[in-house]
């Protein structure tokens, strides 16, 4: 049985050890554990699944500035080599995106292949002005809009 849940501190050693094998570099492992601390991390955006005691998936959502708004960072999002394929990737990014969804969030950014992220509705974030270090990625820097907003206008607009 999976259980997709938040991050619990006995988790920490599973955490890295599946981002090692998903990413085959300790690259990522460092970006999450220098976060952990660190102002950015928020415990319920970091997800994780567990099978038979074990992690098994993880996805973070960490927070950034947009502009001069909170936005959040998806990524790494990681699936042991064995086990991927079979849904885990997608149970713990929907399950923070859920998540951030009920805190009230509203942009999430990632940098990864649209062929993957476009199924949770990420789509390129440089149409909407969107910029940072890796706009030079092209379509693969997608934004995808929480909690939309609605855009209103001064009365005169309803005499039309
Ligand atoms: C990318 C990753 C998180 C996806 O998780 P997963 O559990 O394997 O994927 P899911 O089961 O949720 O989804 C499977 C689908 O995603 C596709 N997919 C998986 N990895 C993909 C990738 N890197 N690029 C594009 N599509 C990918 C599969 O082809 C499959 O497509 P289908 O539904 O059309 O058949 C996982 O494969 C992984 O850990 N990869 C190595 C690390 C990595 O590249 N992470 C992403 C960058 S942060």
């Amino acid at each position: 049985m999976t259980e997709v849940r938040a991050e619990r501190a006995d988790d920490v050693p599973g955490v890295r050890g599946v981002l090692l094998a998903a990413f085959g570099t300790d690259a990522e492992a460092r970006l999450v554990e220098t976060l952990r601390p660190g102002h950015a991390w928020l415990p319920d955006l970091c997800v994780v699944a567990e099978e038979n005691g074990a992690v098994v998936a993880f996805a973070l959502l960490s927070r950034i500035m947009v502009g001069g708004e909170r936005g959040l960072a998806l990524g790494p999002v990681g699936v042991l080599p064995d086990l991927q394929k079979r849904g885990l990737g997608s149970a713990v990014i929907r399950e923070g995106l859920r998540r951030a969804t009920a805190a009230g969030e509203r942009l999430v950014l990632v940098l990864g292949d649209p062929a993957y992220y476009g199924r949770f509705g990420f789509v390129p974030a440089a149409p909407f002005g969107i910029t940072s270090e890796w706009s030079s990625f092209g379509d693969a820097w997608q934004v995808l809009a929480l909690n939309p907003v609605e855009a209103r206008y001064p009365a005169p607009w309803r005499n039309l």
